[in-house]
């Protein structure tokens, strides 16, 4: 078993957690009508829904709350969260907003429209909507190595460079408008992108002459597993990489609520295309709000400079990635199926191998979230069929690559004991997983139904 990283803080101010029993649990899994989205956050025990905005301030972010400067214009933590930004990426431009997809809201439509594509290692949900919402359509274009859970690799989140330039010559370089490349790769597993990879797919981009974004929520975390695993930046710091990286695109976007630590918070970034920007803050003062605060208020701009630069924290991010890592290493010691290796911000249990005998119209990877809490009181989401979806155009259930189980770590938030009653409620899931049941949706709307389907226990 691997080593549990000790925690690099001590802990200054609690939330007191529910504990709740088998029964309340069932009740509450009705009155959710068995969706995740759908149960009361007071009945959850441990949350692993999402690591976005879930993490736990410092005490310096949240001195900086007391001091945010919430003029309309021209604002200090405006200036400072600019300032800080374009040290750390080295681009010339950067605009606050309010999360994550209203920065792709805001910068999508300028690059994509109709009869255009985009591609991506690998697009999250919201990214992929923003593409399809300007008229354009997205393509997936992830490494093979990630389709397979039970296979070790380094970057399996890397974009297959081949495949995209075929993807380009078939298309045609002038019909697309965008590539995207998602650090880590959260739909593949958290697993992380090379630099090795940046820089080619970036080759191909300018050979082609089509603008590169990159999804920039765990940047840190990607870095992280860069220094470990390429050797080339085996003795840089994360703050050396994290410039690097940055070299290979155009722009970027940023959900914040993630790497960044803060509730609430986004970025784009453009590396030097000014008639870009301007067009750009066209849009943020349509959509978000005046310039100098995107969304924001201004103690959210001073918290997001401060976490900006404690997510790339070495000890921390050697704790928190050595928070995954021992989790998975537990799983090994049971033999349970997960996407390998572990994650940034999660382990991405393989509920496909873990329950073989449930077909994926029955939906594997809801099902053992659903066994989960009703187990422990932990609450996770599927990444699968269940999320997937319906074909718009026959309206059938769509198989996806993936059946996931997703336990989203929030960031300097659960203790080891937490990690302990994970592993062991997966394990006691596990060993009576013959005799588990998938669902049917009784009740569905017509767009991201996951969030709020009605589900029943098949009989
Ligand atoms: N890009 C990636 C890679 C994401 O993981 C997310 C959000 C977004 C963009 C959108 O950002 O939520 O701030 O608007 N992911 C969360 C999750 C919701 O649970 O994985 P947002």
């Amino acid at each position: 078993m691997k080593k549990y990283i000790a925690e690099p803080f001590r802990i200054k101010m609690v939330e007191p957690i529910e504990m709740t029993t088998r029964e309340e649990r069932e009740e509450e899994l009705k009155k959710a009508h068995h969706n995740m989205f759908g149960l009361d956050s007071k009945k959850v025990y441990i949350d692993l829904l999402t690591d976005s905005g879930t993490g736990a301030m410092s005490d310096t972010q949240w001195a900086g709350i007391m001091r945010g400067d919430e003029a309309y214009a021209g604002g200090q933590s405006y200036k400072k969260l600019v300032e800080v930004s374009k040290e750390i990426f080295d681009y010339e431009f950067i605009q606050p907003v309010h999360q994550g997809r209203a920065a792709e809201k805001a910068l999508f439509p300028l690059l994509l429209k109709e009869g255009k594509f985009a591609i991506s290692n690998m697009f999250f949900d919201t990214t992929r909507a923003h593409v399809e919402l300007a008229g354009a359509r997205a393509i997936d274009c992830v490494v093979e190595e990630a389709k397979d859970p039970s296979i070790y690799a380094d970057f399996k989140g890397n974009m297959d460079t081949k495949r995209l330039e075929e993807i380009i010559n078939d298309k045609g370089s002038e019909n697309i408008g965008l590539i995207v490349m998602t650090i880590t790769n959260n739909s593949a597993g958290g697993q992380p992108v090379s630099v090795k990879n940046l820089r080619d797919t970036y080759k191909i981009a300018k050979k082609y002459d089509i603008p590169v974004c990159i999804d920039a929520a765990r940047f840190a975390e990607n870095a992280y597993f860069v220094k470990q695993r390429e050797k080339e930046f085996k003795d840089k710091s994360i703050e050396e990489i994290t410039k690097e990286t940055f070299k290979n695109a155009d722009m970027f976007t940023m959900s914040a609520k993630k790497d960044a630590i803060v509730n609430i918070g986004g970025l784009i970034g453009i590396k030097n295309d000014e008639k870009l920007y301007n067009d750009l803050k066209a849009n943020v003062i349509s959509y978000e709000g005046f310039i100098t605060y995107g969304g924001l208020s201004g103690r959210d701009l001073e918290a997001l400079a401060i976490g900006l630069k404690e997510g790339m924290n070495y000890d921390y991010l050697r704790y928190r990635i050595g928070q995954v890592e021992y989790l998975a290493s537990k799983l090994d010691d049971y033999n349970i199926a997960y996407q390998k290796p572990a994650g940034g911000h999660g382990i991405f249990l393989d509920a496909k191998a873990i329950l073989s005998h449930i077909p994926y119209y029955e939906f594997p990877g809801h099902t053992l979230a659903v066994e989960l809490y009703r187990q422990a009181g932990i609450r996770t989401c599927d990444i699968g069929s269940y999320m997937l979806g319906n074909d718009p155009d026959t309206g059938e259930q769509l198989k996806a690559d993936f059946e996931f189980t997703r336990l989203a770590i929030p960031r300097r938030v659960y203790t080891r004991a937490h990690f302990d009653v994970m592993a062991e409620a997966i394990k006691d899931v596990y060993d009576r997983r013959d005799e588990i049941k998938g669902f049917k949706i009784t009740w569905e709307p017509k767009v991201l139904r996951h969030f709020q389907a009605h589900l029943k226990p098949i009989e």
